[in-house]
């Protein structure tokens, strides 16, 4: 029964201080819903704005490669590490038991393979599998400027669509066809796209020259792909002039996963994303941790 003869008026209505009209941490993201921003607070750490995806979805169009031949054994060991696993359904039901609770980012494009036309995509799952399988957000390929540009951008309008309608984000990925120019006016161009078309967050590739201007001229959120396997102090100097230069972390796959000691370079690599170490310290912790393995 309601205590009816207790009730206290209220006595603090902080009439001193605004309420916050901003609303979010995360860039371009003020004026979602409380559900979208909830599943964006589980990729993005709330501390410090910032994410250490583990990639690996690379088998849908490329098949068991270089660190991914056992996903059960490769990559399980390294999801302590991660603040977001990035996968297809297929891997993420038969390999990663559902004990498993870090937040998961759904490869929700495929249809393709190494051996076709990679723009030539479709829409990989449907809403309802998402929702089934607890994803965080549903990520697809925006090919800009290859055979299949609007068939690719198509994809993630309809993911926007139907994410929307459950509060669930989506990231685009942009996808980097084999004759295009990975410079400044590109990424601007491809990031800028996959935003106005409304992604909540966009993976991009970090550049040398310009990658500050395509951060800035994006209205959301960016995430760089780690790309080819590297040395690791090269791996981590990317990472650090990436987020050095406005990225919101990364979505990294080969150069953690085909790494000398993946346990050791994640951990590097999660040092430089949410606390800015400096890559040569990070290469120093790399190769402690890979000496006491
Ligand atoms: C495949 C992808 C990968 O997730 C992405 O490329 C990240 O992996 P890597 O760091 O190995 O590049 O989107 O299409």
């Amino acid at each position: 029964m309601a205590d009816l003869d207790d009730i206290k008026d209220g006595k603090d209505f902080g009439l001193d201080k605004p309420a916050d009209r901003q609303g979010f941490y995360l860039k371009g993201l003020a004026h979602y819903d409380w559900g979208l921003k909830n599943r964006m607070g589980r990729i993005f750490n709330p501390k410090t704005g910032r994410t250490v995806m583990l990639a690996f979805d690379h088998g849908y169009f490329q098949g068991p490669t270089t660190g991914l031949e056992r996903v059960d054994l490769t990559i399980l060991p390294l999801a302590e590490y991660a603040d977001v696993l990035m996968c297809t359904r297929g891997v993420l039901r038969a390999q990663i038991p559902p004990t498993v609770t870090k937040p998961v980012v759904l490869r929700c494009s495929g249809g393709n393979s190494i051996l076709s036309e990679l723009s030539n995509e479709t829409i990989a799952v449907d809403i309802e599998d998402a929702i089934r399988l607890g994803a965080c957000a549903m990520a697809a390929q925006v090919y800009i400027g290859a055979e299949y540009e609007h068939k690719s951008i198509t994809n993630v309008i309809k993911l926007i669509d139907t994410g929307m309608r459950y509060g669930i984000p989506t990231l685009a990925v942009t996808g980097v066809g084999k004759d295009m120019a990975r410079d400044a006016r590109y990424f601007g161009l491809a990031t800028r796209i996959a935003a106005e078309i409304g992604s909540h967050y966009i993976k991009s590739y970090f550049i040398e020259d310009g990658f500050e201007k395509v951060v800035a001229a994006c209205p959301v959120p960016i995430v760089i792909a780690g790309g080819k396997k590297l040395p690791e102090l090269e791996a981590l100097e990317m990472a650090y002039k990436a987020v050095d230069q406005g990225a919101a972390g990364v979505d990294m796959g080969r150069n953690i996963f085909q790494s000398d000691d993946p346990v050791a370079m994640i951990q590097a690599v999660g040092k430089v994303v949410h606390e800015l170490e400096k890559p040569e310290k990070a290469f120093q912790m790399y190769n402690d941790l890979k000496s006491a393995s």
